[in-house]
């Protein structure tokens, strides 16, 4: 199965009060093996909603999600978490690692949740760290790692449990150029090894990793590029 992810008509509406905000409108896509997806627009313009529909953080208020051919849609929310934590890596801006744990023990969290021995999660996150790159950071707080050295363990935390579909929100926002490009080095190098890796992002400059662009602006995504000034 090339395909690891599919929105079907999938749009998001979301209510404030007397308001409705069309956060996206009814979009299409499968994601693929093998691919790294770029989803860029402007901020506002529903690239996080389409992102949180993929990762099963939120329903669709119509439409459809798959993950891996299961029908996401009516799922509770144990059985949300399970699909999430098979499937789904994810990576944010802000590297969300948790500060009393050394780069290796943040590494492990995901495969103790999910109950796997110690001896075998320290073994397997290990060998996630040296994919990015860290080896030499294992016992290290991320306090004292610089952002794109946390953001490197984050992803390591993420592919950890050899999950089809990385999802990175604004994953290089809070680095500095040079971290840029080794992160979205380590990104598209991930996504050779079987992943679908989808990355959020308003800079154009990533456009160069892409191996597909989605574009997204004002609710509406596209493969298309908009007219808008934005994206050119
Ligand atoms: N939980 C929410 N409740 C109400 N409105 C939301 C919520 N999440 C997002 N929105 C609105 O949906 C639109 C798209 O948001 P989002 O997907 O976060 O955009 P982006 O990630 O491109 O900046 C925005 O107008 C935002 O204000
Ligand atoms: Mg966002």
């Amino acid at each position: 199965m090339d395909i690891v992810a599919s929105v079907k008509n999938a749009s998001k509406q979301y209510k404030t009060g007397d308001t409705l905000i069309t956060a996206l409108q009814s979009t299409s896509f499968d994601f693929r093996r093998n691919e790294l997806t770029l989803i860029i627009g402007p901020s506002g313009s529903g690239k996080t909603t389409l992102l949180s529909l993929l990762g099963c953080v939120i329903f669709p208020t119509a439409g459809e999600v798959f993950i891996a051919d299961k029908l996401i849609n009516g799922l509770n929310q144990k059985e949300l978490a399970d699909v999430r934590l098979k499937n789904i890596g994810f990576v944010f801006q802000s590297f969300n690692l948790l500060a009393p744990l050394n780069a290796l023990e943040n590494v492990m969290q995901p495969l103790i949740l999910m109950g796997i021995p110690k001896s075998e999660a320290k073994k397997r996150s290990e060998d996630a760290l040296i994919k990015v790159g860290m080896e030499d950071r294992m016992k290290n707080l991320p306090k004292i790692l610089s952002g794109g050295q946390q953001q490197r363990v984050a992803i390591a935390r993420a592919l950890v449990t050899e999950p089809s579909l990385m999802l990175c929100d604004e994953p290089t926002a809070a680095l500095d150029i040079k971290s840029v490009s080794v992160v979205m080095e380590e990104l598209k190098m991930l996504s050779t090894t079987g992943k679908s890796v989808a990355v959020v992002t308003h800079d154009l400059r990533l456009k160069s990793y892409a191996d597909r662009i989605i574009y997204v602006n004002d609710g509406v995504a596209s493969e298309t590029a908009p007219e808008d000034a934005h994206f050119h």
